[in-house]
């Protein structure tokens, strides 16, 4: 990793810029450059967070990528860009729009950042993740789709709110795509080491895997006018620093498994060691046939999109 520590990030609505304002205020970027269609707004927030970051004492600073070349040299880009969810609308319904949207950025990204590791926001995330992929042609290890963080973070607070108690001790794990059909493993979900099971009974946990595959839906319904911005970003986040300090700690992210979980040539969220190189090493968890089923459906749901984009010959046109 070069030392100047360059963010990118592409796409200046709330997750985006709520990503660079936590980066700017950490202070472990040297520079965050934002890039958006609309560049007056990119702008006024870049100049709002480098003020920010003065008030902070923090030394980042925020720019703003006028032209696809200003996003040259990244360290990391991170990719938000995109059609954002609208009530009613699923994560799939996004597919073609984002799909295309994510090889226009893909292609600039192929050739004035060719070192970056890549960062996936945009929804439907898993699918997003594979065109990014095959789009950049760079290793698998440096196209990671963001979704396990955020998921596992929602499953945590929910259990706090049933419990009572354990805050910033629960551990829950999420894996499978960032979708209705998402795998919460309640039997991998601890708080300060204790399983889940020991503390909560089985209809209540249920409960909490059902609002948790429904968290995003939840939000949107509130919202009415976009999704979840605080908690995508703030996961975004984990793992930029996660890269640029090379911490080598495990995360749930969603990458092209070649053989992993008997998988191959299909982005799902699992396990992995977040390092300098990207995601450096998969981690197979031992699953039970329940959890292999859900599992499978997940994996399934994410395919049928990818033969969606197949069938409108998305991967034939090419990069
Ligand atoms: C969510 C959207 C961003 O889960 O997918 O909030």
């Amino acid at each position: 990793m070069s030392r100047s520590r360059k963010v990118g990030i592409v796409g200046a609505g709330n997750v985006g810029s709520s990503v660079a304002f936590i980066l700017a205020m950490n202070g472990h970027c040297h520079e965050i450059v934002l890039r958006d269609n609309k560049p007056g707004i990119a702008r006024g927030k870049a100049l709002d967070m480098c003020q920010a970051a003065a008030a902070g004492r923090s030394h980042s600073i925020v720019t703003v990528a006028d032209n696809p070349e200003d996003l040259k040299d990244c360290d990391i880009i991170v990719i938000t860009a995109g059609s954002p969810r609208k009530p009613g609308m699923s994560r799939d319904d996004l597919l073609l729009i984002n799909a295309k949207i994510m090889r226009e950025v893909c292609i600039d990204i192929k050739k004035y950042s060719p070192n970056a590791i890549v960062i996936i926001v945009t929804n439907p995330l898993d699918a997003m993740t594979y065109v990014a992929y095959k789009t950049l042609g760079f290793s698998r290890s440096r196209v990671i789709g963001m979704a396990g963080i955020l998921d596992s973070a929602r499953m945590s607070s929910f259990i706090q709110e049933k419990l009572g108690y354990g805050g910033g001790q629960i551990r829950a794990s999420v894996m499978g795509g960032h979708g209705d059909d998402m795998v919460p493993l309640p039997r991998y979900s601890t708080i300060a080491g204790v399983p889940l099971a020991d503390l909560l009974d089985e209809s209540t946990i249920e409960s909490i895997v059902e609002r948790t595959k429904q968290a995003g839906a939840e939000i949107v319904s509130h919202l009415q006018t976009g999704s979840a911005y605080y908690a995508p970003a703030k996961s975004v986040a984990i793992m930029v620093e996660a890269i640029l300090r090379d911490t080598k700690q495990i995360h749930p992210c969603a990458v092209t498994l070649k053989g992993e979980y008997n998988y191959s040539d299909i982005v799902n969220g699992v396990p992995v060691k977040l390092g300098a190189h990207g995601a450096e090493e998969i981690i197979e968890v031992t699953l039970n046939s329940c959890e292999k089923k859900m599992l499978k459906t997940s994996m399934e749901s994410v395919q049928s999109l990818l033969d969606t984009l197949e069938s409108k010959n998305f991967f034939a046109e090419g990069a």
